[in-house]
């Protein structure tokens, strides 16, 4: 998609589309629509006031050779109610009207900037990143797709005014987020059979060396070496060797410290192992690797961005499969840190495999741990697909992340940790058992990762239910997010500044 801005007069921008939105509610022209000229002005203004055009949320109204103006069409967006307008509401907008439009054979639109200044500037990153995301879809395996229907340009249409420094900023910055967004949305969506750990960590090497980070990745030989037995553990009942996936961007003009450690769970497929998983709804765990993909996504975005802080991502990337090796319940594994596991469900392997990645990050000399991973089906039950839960000890940094989160559009919601679920994930023989029951499974899992940060500050992401949408969305197609790129791209660029 190429982006741009336009600075021709509104009344003489030729295009196939300009966007307007407005309010609902409002007695009057309302949001952009108030830059329009008068004669397309005083149409909106008819429509709305024998009520065809209401501003709610998402409603499209398109108009064709809209009086006065250039462009061969006018689609009014509805913006919802004006007190509720905010950087996530716009972001949502602009998407459900990239994507009314592409439904619509229609390539190129012209998105009507609010008046200049820096507040204009402010929303040019979230019209941008919802454009992109928006015009997103998991087809990619279709032979006869909806006939290429996809955004080939957008425009801001500052309408007169050249655009700010600080507008070309943002515009550069919501390309660089919207395109890292969709980066991890192919990889979590890419099938099992084209993505094995070995060909995910191709995919990391081909960015790494795309945008200049450095990448390493670590084979079988490696890991066993390195003696982490509770990733060996779960690995070894695949035939696709397991690969430790290691993306560093260290800066040499940024601080010492922090050494952000992005970890993110890259289960390629979870069958569940001999804890076998139902067959319904087993091909949804191609999507185990959705944190892995995310933290690839953020590292896509942060080498572009180039903020002043160190960030290292490490990716476990491994099957959990029943082969003929596989490991079994009631079997002990040693991890890296030394702390002994017990299984009793081969089906809880996220947390085994983020449990050595937490402990090798620590090694690699990371001072803050964020992890992301689809750990539970407990925190679908408890969020659903609306929020991401939110886990960790140190109050500073979960705060950060929630704080991001909101800012960046992406839903969060805090869940506890308490010393009192310690008990549920005590083990008869070992120092650990890998599950804590039914109850509360997603906090006593996210516990159980926690065990490896140590005193280091960590945060939890379970992003079991986020990392898909089960239903078309105006602004976004049906399946893989891309949560939790944007609030982390966020984070690591608010750190630096
Ligand atoms: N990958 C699953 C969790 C999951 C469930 C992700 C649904 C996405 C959608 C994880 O490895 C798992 O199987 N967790 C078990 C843990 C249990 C055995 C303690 C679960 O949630 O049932
Ligand atoms: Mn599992
Ligand atoms: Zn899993």
């Amino acid at each position: 998609m190429n982006i741009e801005f336009r600075t021709e007069p509104l009344a003489q921008l030729s295009c196939s589309a300009l966007v307007v939105y407005n309010f609902e509610g409002s007695s009057g022209p309302s949001g952009t629509v108030e830059r329009l000229p008068a004669e397309a002005k005083a149409l909106v203004e008819e429509l709305r006031s024998s009520r065809e055009l209401t501003g709610k949320t998402f409603e499209c109204t398109l108009i064709h050779r809209p009086p006065g103006l250039a462009a061969q069409k006018l689609l009014v967006v509805g913006a919802g109610k004006g007190e509720k307008f905010n950087g996530g509401q716009l972001r949502r907008v602009a998407g459900a009207a990239a994507r009314y439009l592409r439904a619509r054979g229609i390539h190129d639109l012209v998105w009507v900037e609010e008046d200049g200044g820096e507040s204009s500037a402010e929303c040019v990153q979230p019209v941008v990143e919802g454009a992109i995301a928006a015009d997103y879809d998991a087809d990619r395996y279709r032979t006869e797709r909806e006939n290429e229907r996809r955004i080939d340009c957008l425009s801001i249409g500052t309408g007169g005014a050249s655009p700010s420094e600080a507008a070309q900023a943002a515009l550069n910055r919501g390309r660089i987020i919207g395109e890292a967004q969709n980066f991890t949305r192919d990889l979590v969506n890419e099938p099992a059979n084209s993505l094995t750990p070995t060909i995910l960590a191709d995919r990391a090497r081909d960015m790494a060396s795309r945008y200049g980070l450095e990448c390493q990745v670590l084979g079988p030989k490696e890991i066993q070496d390195l003696k982490m037995g509770a990733f060996w553990g779960v690995a070894q009942g695949s035939d696709e060797p397991a690969k430790m996936i290691v993306l560093r961007y260290l800066p040499s003009d940024a601080p010492e410290a922090p050494v952000v450690g992005l970890i993110g769970k890259g289960i390629t497929f979870d069958t569940g192992g001999i804890s076998i998983k139902p067959a319904e709804n087993m091909h949804e765990m191609k999507t185990d690797m959705a944190g892995g993909a995310a933290m690839l996504g953020v590292m896509q975005a942060i080498a572009q961005l180039k903020p002043r802080v160190r960030v290292v991502a490490i990716v476990p990337a491994t099957e959990n499969m029943p082969g003929g090796n596989a490991y079994k319940p009631g079997d002990v594994l040693t991890s890296m840190s030394g702390k002994t596991i017990e299984i009793l469900n081969t089906d809880a392997e996220g947390r085994l495999v983020l449990a050595d990645a937490l402990t090798y990050a620590k090694q690699l000399g990371c001072t803050v741990l964020i992890d992301a991973a689809t750990l539970t089906g407990a925190i679908t039950i408890a969020l659903g697909n609306i929020s991401t839960g939110v886990f960790g000890w140190n109050q500073e940094w979960v705060n950060r992340v929630l704080a991001s989160a909101a800012a960046a559009g992406e839903k969060m919601w805090p869940m506890p940790v308490d010393e009192d679920y310690r008990e549920q994930y005590k083990s008869m023989i070992a120092d650990l058992a890998n599950t804590g029951g039914r109850y509360g499974g997603a906090i006593t899992a996210a516990m159980f990762v926690g065990e490896f940060a140590g005193d280091t500050p960590w945060v939890h992401l379970d992003i079991a239910g986020t990392r898909w949408s089960n239903e078309e969305k105006p602004y976004l197609a049906k399946g893989p997010t891309g949560a939790p790129v944007r609030t982390l791209v966020h984070l690591l660029t608010n750190l630096a500044s």
